[in-house]
């Protein structure tokens, strides 16, 4: 039996990315062997900032759940679910924020930074402050020890733990202090070189389809300095060749002595990437297709996962509830 155990999630805000496969998703597969894994569709945490319009919240969260399986998440053995199906995250929630400081949330960086940066979006609402509580919830409830995450996530988990702490300083060691896991790999940048984000576009998705990956792949910026065809090209700043590395690993070592040899054009080089990579994603493709058609099968997974989580939600949510409000809890004799 497996002792030790992971949570993590995401926003269904829009459609995942090589971006997730490379930067999230294949670290969550690989932890499924060593962790007793939950992973959860963070489905209010996206209402918190997209409240003015939820109608494609539903659809994201099922085509999240499908690309995750298609990645290799197994619902046999981790349990995958969306957390408004497990009630008890809003609870835990209230409970945690009466321990909360409001100055610890306003102090949060990624708070003021998306302050600033969603300027399209109101998030001067008073559950977007409290994004950190519902977080600390999400993996308090399953008291989660680990929590694979990316660098833009530390200061959440940092809160986590303050949070906790204070919680089991009033009300006893009920919960243990998580830490995060950084995801070990090089981030890939987007198309056109900035970060790779569904604002700009700049993503290949893991349902596109072979014709579109081409299409975007032929776009890409490369080395800038290379003007000419009989330039020697350099790999080590080129985004292109930062793809080979990630999805053809096989050539990319002859790939990068064609192009410092002159020996390919930037045109042919991405034309064969957009081959690979199309040919790479095929499988992931293919078994999400075959997910989405059957909506049905889908939603008994997530039905069966919320089951299982809200099991463990329920008996965390016992303890709380003895704690708080002073009760004796019923196993201890009445
Ligand atoms: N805040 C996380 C993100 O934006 C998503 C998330 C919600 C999460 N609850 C979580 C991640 C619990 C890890 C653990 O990526």
């Amino acid at each position: 039996m497996k002792t030790k155990r992971i949570l993590s999630g995401m926003r269904p805000t829009g459609p995942l990315h090589i971006g997730h496969l490379v930067g999230a998703l294949n670290n969550w597969v690989k932890l499924q062997d060593e962790f007793e894994c939950f992973y959860m569709v963070a489905d209010w945490h996206a209402v918190m900032s997209e409240y003015k319009d939820t109608s494609l919240l539903t659809r994201w969260s099922i085509e999240n759940v499908a690309d995750w399986i298609a990645a290799g998440l197994d619902p046999k053995r981790s349990t995958i679910f969306i957390q408004s199906q497990v009630p008890e995250h809003a609870e835990l929630c209230l409970a945690f924020a009466c321990v909360t400081p409001v100055p610890w949330l306003e102090r949060c960086p990624t708070y003021k930074e998306q302050m600033k940066e969603l300027e399209s979006k109101d998030v001067s609402n008073y559950a977007f402050l409290g994004y950190p509580v519902l977080q600390a919830a999400d993996i308090a409830l399953y008291k989660a020890d680990t929590v694979p995450v990316g660098e833009d996530q530390v200061a959440h988990l940092e809160l986590t733990r303050e949070i906790v702490r204070r919680f089991n300083s009033f009300f006893g060691e009920i919960f243990p202090e998580p830490m995060h896991r950084l995801t070990a790999t090089a981030r890939l940048l987007g198309l056109d070189r900035r970060k790779m984000s569904k604002s700009y576009g700049n993503f290949i998705a893991l349902g596109e389809t072979p014709e579109d990956i081409r299409k975007k792949v032929s776009t890409m910026f490369t080395d800038q300095e290379r003007l000419r065809r009989s330039d020697p090209g350099h790999p080590d700043v080129c985004n292109v060749f930062a793809y080979y590395q990630a999805f053809a690993p096989d050539i990319a070592p002859a790939r990068r002595t064609d192009c410092t040899g002159a020996k390919v054009g930037c045109t042919d080089c991405k034309r064969e990437l957009g081959d690979r990579l199309a040919e790479f994603l095929r499988p992931l493709r293919e078994k999400r297709t075959a997910l989405l058609a059957d909506p049905k099968k889908l939603r008994e997974i997530l039905d069966a996962g919320a089951e299982k989580a809200r099991k463990v939600a329920r008996a965390t949510m016992e303890e709380v509830h003895a704690a708080v409000f002073k009760k004796r809890v019923a196993s201890s004799g009445g």
